[in-house]
């Protein structure tokens, strides 16, 4: 059952049921008060005729016309008056019972001899009902007379059946009306939830591209549509970098693919002295190892992404470790008339993987020699800093556009000025470095300005002081 039918329904059975709750103690409430209204009016003229007799004496016997003139709510037509001796025969009564026998009752004639008021209900065919009060008049302890008061119930039942009408007409348009309203209210309260379910069909279907209107609610749909477009924004992310990767990672393969099948092309082209036959070999072999490095770089870093590599936490000195990349660094730097320089170096003491630190460092120092440019200097310090250790590398190369900070971490990118400096590198080294630094609870930082140089910093957390 649709969520709309089945709010519209809860609603609407919830409200049924107030509605008749609230009409039915209305009517007997209604019902109670007029009746008790209408006993209270009959008590009151009974006392009326009863203290009037009491001043006159006890002696009803007068005639009509004095009767009248001594009680004056007896012209009302509404009520009528008959007055009884004990026997339970009239002694007198009001001309608007004349047409009526109304005699007293037998349960009214012991009540009275008990000396206490009832009120009764009497029908009669044809008539509308009347209702009965009936006062002894006791007079040192004997009963003289009883008087009774009566009138009719027709306006009260009429009240009644008017007041039923209206509540069983008006109680079913209300029941619609507000039915209609909630149905109204639950289908826009839902409308959101259609819009995503629809947007999710689409996306399902390949389009990423696709976003809902957030409503700028920040109620429950709101943020649902909020979280499911950041979900969706992610994905399309992740599944661009996915393109993005195996195109490059294609890529990069296929350039020593071709160098390797030109120069092999070529050598087979006529027979040749074995020496030239080294040398495409040669040139062979350095294009299988390009790709034996990048093919094992991929694995790691896959391998590195579904969490099965595993890195120690053992303690590592840093501060040794470090001029032991410096002497390598230093010899790398030869090559190209760079000089490496040792700054300040604090003893420091990480937990972690050395291996994968030491390979996190010489990537970073081998950029920084790769970058430089000839003549330059490459700095390398280490300072420890509150709990963190601070592995600084400055070079003096070519340095890095803002934009490009951003991507340098993401695999197989290069900056164009990159690729123009030099041809060897394949855009992974920094990919690893970040892993490395990320599985060691620290991360890294890079200040560059495009030919001035760059600095990067890899914070890693100190081991705690043994106890
Ligand atoms: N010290 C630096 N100076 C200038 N640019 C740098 C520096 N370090 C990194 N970069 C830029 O970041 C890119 C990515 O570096 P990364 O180490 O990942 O790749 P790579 O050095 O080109 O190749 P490799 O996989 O061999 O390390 C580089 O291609 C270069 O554009
Ligand atoms: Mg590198």
């Amino acid at each position: 059952m649709p969520l709309r039918l089945r709010l519209s329904l809860w609603y609407g059975s919830a409200l049924a049921l107030i509605l008749v709750a609230f009409s039915t103690v209305l009517y007997f409430v209604t019902a109670r008060s007029l009746r008790d209204s209408l006993d209270q009016s009959l008590e009151e003229t009974a006392a009326a005729a009863v203290r009037s007799l009491e001043e006159r004496g006890f002696l009803p016997l007068i005639d009509e016309e004095e009767l009248m003139s001594q009680f004056p709510e007896l012209a009302r037509i509404d009520k009528f008056f008959q007055i009884f001796s004990p026997s339970g025969t009239i002694t007198i009564r009001s001309p608007n019972v004349k047409q009526h026998e109304l005699p007293l009752s037998r349960r009214a004639l012991e009540v009275a001899f008990s000396g206490q008021t009832i009120f009764e209900s009497a029908k009669y065919p044809k008539e509308p009902p009347l209702r009965l009060i009936s006062v002894p008049i006791i007079y040192r302890g004997n009963l003289l007379y009883i008087v009774q008061v009566g009138t009719s119930m027709e306006s009260v039942d009429q009240t009644l059946n008017r007041l039923l009408l209206v509540l069983l007409v008006t109680m079913p348009i209300a029941l619609a009306v507000s039915l209609a309203g909630g149905w109204f209210l639950a289908g826009r309260a839902l409308r959101p939830v259609d819009a995503i379910t629809l947007a999710a069909q689409r996306i399902a279907a390949g389009d990423l591209t696709q976003r809902l209107d957030v409503p700028a609610s920040a109620d429950e749909i709101g943020r649902l549509a909020g979280t499911f477009n950041n979900m969706i924004a992610r994905l399309e992310t992740s599944f661009r970098q996915i393109r993005q990767f195996s195109s490059d990672a294609s890529h990069e393969l296929r350039t020593p693919l071709t160098v390797m099948k030109g120069e092999t092309e070529l050598a087979l082209r006529r027979p040749r002295e074995a020496g030239d036959y080294t040398v495409v070999l040669e040139s062979n072999l350095e294009e299988i190892d390009r790709m034996t490095r990048i093919v094992d770089e991929l694995l790691f870093l896959s391998r590195a992404d579904m969490g099965e590599v595993k890195t120690e936490r053992l303690p590592v000195k840093l501060e040794s470790l470090l001029e032991d990349i410096h002497r390598q660094a230093s010899l790398l730097g030869q090559e190209q008339n760079i000089q490496v320089v040792l700054g300040l170096v604090m003893p420091a003491l990480v937990l972690g993987d050395e291996l994968r630190l030491r390979e996190l460092f010489l990537n970073l120092v081998d950029n920084a020699v790769k970058y430089s440019r000839p003549g330059g200097t490459v700095d390398i310090s280490l300072i420890t800093q509150g709990n963190q250790a601070k592995f600084i590398i400055a070079d003096q190369g070519i340095g890095i556009s803002r934009d490009d900070q951003e991507r340098i971490f993401d695999r197989f990118f290069r900056t164009d000025d990159a690729r123009t400096h030099t041809k060897k590198g394949t855009g992974l080294g920094l990919a690893i470095c970040a892993w490395i630094a990320d599985s060691h609870h620290g991360r890294i930082e890079v200040e560059s300005e495009p030919n001035k140089g760059s600095t990067f910093t890899v914070l890693l957390p100190l081991a705690p002081p043994s106890p």
